[in-house]
């Protein structure tokens, strides 16, 4: 090999080569540790712990795109437990309610029907439209809380006239906004659109809040549904992954489309890992994950603080102005506690994570400054009273 090759090999590898593990890094993830049991922006920014990674790196080294045995071990028990054939791992839940969506919608023109608040509809970059040519129905629920029959029966599309573009799937999420679906609404959308033809898809992305607070099964939470997506990276604390179930076939379709959006991950046996280990170690725990944001809820209340959302689940929406302040106003002084607080806007996320201090002193800022504007003179408006839906300010991160 000539002496030239040999040198500007050196210097290449020298220019590729990167270490980003910093001198500090190790008192650095632990400040941020620290950090995330103060955050209540989402419960997507829960860290995976030593544990969950010593676990993961034991799982099996395959390539997804042929056969990764950890990674179809976790799709074939989370496909028995939500009572469906057959699951695929995707690395979001984007990805999983986009491929579940795409997979079920067949020939154009079609409507997907959904809550106008559903993460199909506002969080996902339009992907309704982009990757299916799918046109939305998003409808207002009548009782500010979920849709019912009567909401879907008003706005579904079916029947000759051409004018229309025939409803294909109906989308709902359980939880949404932290809220708990009623069980017995989803059975008669359900058995309503089976009725006509409608297939059913499930963004449940926090459907693991709904099993471990109604003591629900998985199986029957998913059973009226022909796909659902599940993740792994929000309550769970997973750091990667989500994943889609439904029937076999449906499943063989959806795994080529997650080839086609590129999709289709390598070694994925660590992710897989991870997400088994959040299964039996973190799920656990969520039903203390509730208990902390019914505690914030109904110190919020104490306080005199408007409810915009109940905390049925892992979050609550709160009506900052109804205290005489802002949200950034809150979290600028939150930011400057002598341990900060990181709040979002109107949304309080509690998860697996959250510290029991942390919500003890985001109430106590709360009074603060709820005493300070009354000593200011601010007076409570008598608003929102009529117990209809109340739109929430979400200054939204996931
Ligand atoms: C209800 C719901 N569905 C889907 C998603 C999308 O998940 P991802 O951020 O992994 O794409 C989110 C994200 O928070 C969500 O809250």
């Amino acid at each position: 090999m000539s002496s030239e090759l040999e040198k500007s090999r050196a210097s290449i590898i020298k220019d590729v080569k990167l270490d980003l593990i910093s001198s500090t890094a190790e008192a650095d993830n632990e400040l941020k540790r620290a950090q995330l049991a103060r955050t209540f922006i989402s419960d997507t920014i829960t860290a995976p712990t030593k544990e969950m990674y010593a676990y993961g790196v034991l799982a099996t080294l395959g390539d997804d795109v042929y056969h990764e045995p950890s990674t179809h071990a976790l799709e074939a028990h989370v496909a028995k437990i939500t009572g469906k054939e057959a699951g695929l791992f995707v690395s979001s839940g984007t990805m999983s309610n986009q491929i579940g969506l795409r997979t079920q919608l067949m020939q154009p023109p079609y409507t997907i029907l959904c809550d106008h608040r559903a993460h199909i509809y506002k969080y996902e970059a339009g992907g309704a439209a982009f990757h299916s040519g799918a046109h939305v129905t998003a409808i207002v629920p009548q009782n500010g809380h979920h849709l019912t029959l009567d909401d879907i029966k008003g706005n579904v599309i079916y029947g000759p006239d051409v004018h229309f573009a025939p409803t294909e799937v109906i989308a709902l999420e359980n939880t949404l906004n932290g809220t708990i679906f009623p069980q017995e609404e989803i059975t008669a959308i359900s058995e309503f659109a089976r009725s006509k033809g409608i297939k059913m898809h499930l963004d449940g992305a926090r459907i693991w809040h709904v099993a471990a607070e109604t003591g629900t099964s998985l199986k029957v939470l998913c059973e009226p549904f022909d796909s659902v997506s599940l993740c792994f990276s929000k309550g769970l604390g997973a750091p990667v992954g989500s994943i889609l179930v439904g029937s076999q076939e449906f499943i063989t379709r959806a795994r080529r489309i997650r080839k086609l959006f590129g999709g289709g991950m390598r070694q994925t046996g660590l992710l897989a890992g991870c997400a088994a280990y959040a299964l039996s170690n973190n799920f656990p725990l969520l039903p203390r994950v509730h208990a902390l944001a019914r505690k914030l809820e109904q110190g919020l209340k104490d306080i005199g603080v408007t409810i915009l959302s109940p905390a049925e689940t892992c979050m609550i929406f709160y009506d900052a102005p109804s205290i005489g302040t802002t949200y950034d106003e809150i979290a600028e002084r939150a930011l400057k506690l002598p341990e900060p607080l990181f709040l979002g806007g109107s949304r309080v996320v509690t998860h697996i994570q959250t510290t029991e201090a942390a919500v003890d002193d985001f109430l106590k800022l709360i009074a603060d400054i709820a005493e300070e504007k009354k000593k200011a003179g601010f007076v409570k408006p008598q608003v929102n009273g009529d117990g209809k839906y109340h739109d929430v300010y979400v200054r939204r991160t996931h």
